[in-house]
């Protein structure tokens, strides 16, 4: 088993966690436990959890419908309701498991209730495991805008059982796989290179736990998203709006996709502004292209939702850009006329 250090917290990553996991609720004595998890991973995974951790049998459990669409204020009131009907008190422990929607929502739930309670993560998709449960953003999204409202909260552990990904759906494994594509190419080229190989997909345990090692130490050096945590920002800005503008439309596209779609239109970004070779956009596109969902993007809809985007300063839409594959740099600004270019780009490729 692996262990990494966060801020302030323990990341236990491989098949046998759970047995830290134990140690932990021993060692800390908690008045109570929830779980909050969906329909599947209240199929899939609170099972083994449960016959792995027995103290946890008598918890809450807050059962939400799976989807990007149980981010939103009403569940938070469901959930704070459900906190509130059943006393948990301040030296409760709210446990996370599920992907990334069960994680950024019950860490925004228990980051609020009673001004903050105790809560662990224990992803369960590959998004999950490779990025979300990592870093301490929490939060919703709000008047059809991503991740409007939330909070900077760390949570007290995060537990990583690889085995829950054997009855991940194949759309969701793709999902996860963008955000370690978005982390080797911002951070890591040997790891960039690794992905070219479909061998690399063999060994998914190999790129979850370098993913997170890399993000980890990229956030260590900036908690809170004032430079260079940024970085990890690259595929998001046009990809958050792209994600936006499908959201609760029979297109409605998964995370990763969108962001898929705003790594090929953000490194055509970076080309224009000449950080990247167009030898290194031609691999990136043909790497990327073939997992991104078949869309023709509308532009007016797009640039417009950018207007809301939270790394925009003064008016300013802010790129998170790579400059050469493994590197990359924030704040840099882009046109509408060179937004609008690596769009149509985009389109012309998934014709
Ligand atoms: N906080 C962060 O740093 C951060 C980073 C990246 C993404 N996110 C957020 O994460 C969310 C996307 O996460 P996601 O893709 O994990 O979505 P998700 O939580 O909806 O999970 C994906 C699907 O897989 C199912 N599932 C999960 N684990 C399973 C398992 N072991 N077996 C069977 N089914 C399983 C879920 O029920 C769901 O249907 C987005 O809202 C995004 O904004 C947050």
């Amino acid at each position: 088993m692996a262990i990494l250090k966060s801020l302030g917290y323990n990341l236990y990553f491989g098949n046998s966690a759970f047995n830290s996991l134990k140690a932990f609720l021993t060692k800390n004595k908690y008045s109570s436990y929830f779980i909050l998890c969906d329909e599947n991973t209240l199929q899939h995974c609170l099972p083994t959890l449960i016959s792995s951790c027995p103290a946890l049998a008598t918890s809450n459990i807050i059962e939400i419908e799976s989807g990007e669409h149980s981010k939103s204020i009403d569940i938070c009131t469901h959930i704070w309701q459900t906190l509130t009907d059943n006393f948990a008190d301040r030296n409760t422990l709210f446990i996370n498991l599920g992907g990334g929607v069960v994680s950024d929502l019950g860490g925004f739930c228990a980051s609020t209730y009673k001004r903050g309670i105790d809560f662990i993560h224990i992803p369960t998709s590959l998004l999950a495991m490779a990025d979300a449960s990592v870093g301490g953003k929490t939060g919703i999204d709000f008047n059809g805008i991503k991740n409007l409202i939330g909070t900077f909260s760390q949570p007290k552990a995060v537990f990583v059982h690889p085995d829950f990904l054997f009855t991940l759906p194949k759309r969701h494994v793709n999902n996860g796989l963008a955000e370690i594509f978005k982390i080797a190419l911002v951070a890591d080229k040997n790891l960039w290179l690794q992905l070219q190989s479909p061998s690399a997909f063999k060994k998914p345990e190999q790129l979850i736990l370098k993913s997170i090692a890399l993000k980890n130490n990229i956030v260590l050096k900036d908690p809170f998203d004032k430079a260079l945590r940024k970085v990890l920002n690259f595929g998001h800005t046009i990809g958050h709006a792209i994600e936006s503008h499908y959201l609760g439309s029979p297109e409605e596209l998964l995370h990763g996709e969108a962001i898929l779609c705003g790594m090929v239109i953000e490194s055509h970004l970076a080309w224009q502004k000449k950080l990247l070779s167009k030898s290194e956009l031609d691999t990136i596109c043909k790497t990327l292209i073939r997992r991104c969902p078949n869309v023709n993007l509308p532009l007016q809809p797009i640039l417009q939702l950018m207007q809301n985007d939270k790394k925009n300063k003064n008016q300013q839409v802010l790129f998170a850009l790579i400059k050469k594959t493994g590197n990359a740099t924030y704040n840099v600004p882009a046109s509408a006329k060179q937004i609008e270019a690596s769009v149509l780009f985009f389109n012309s490729l998934v014709k």
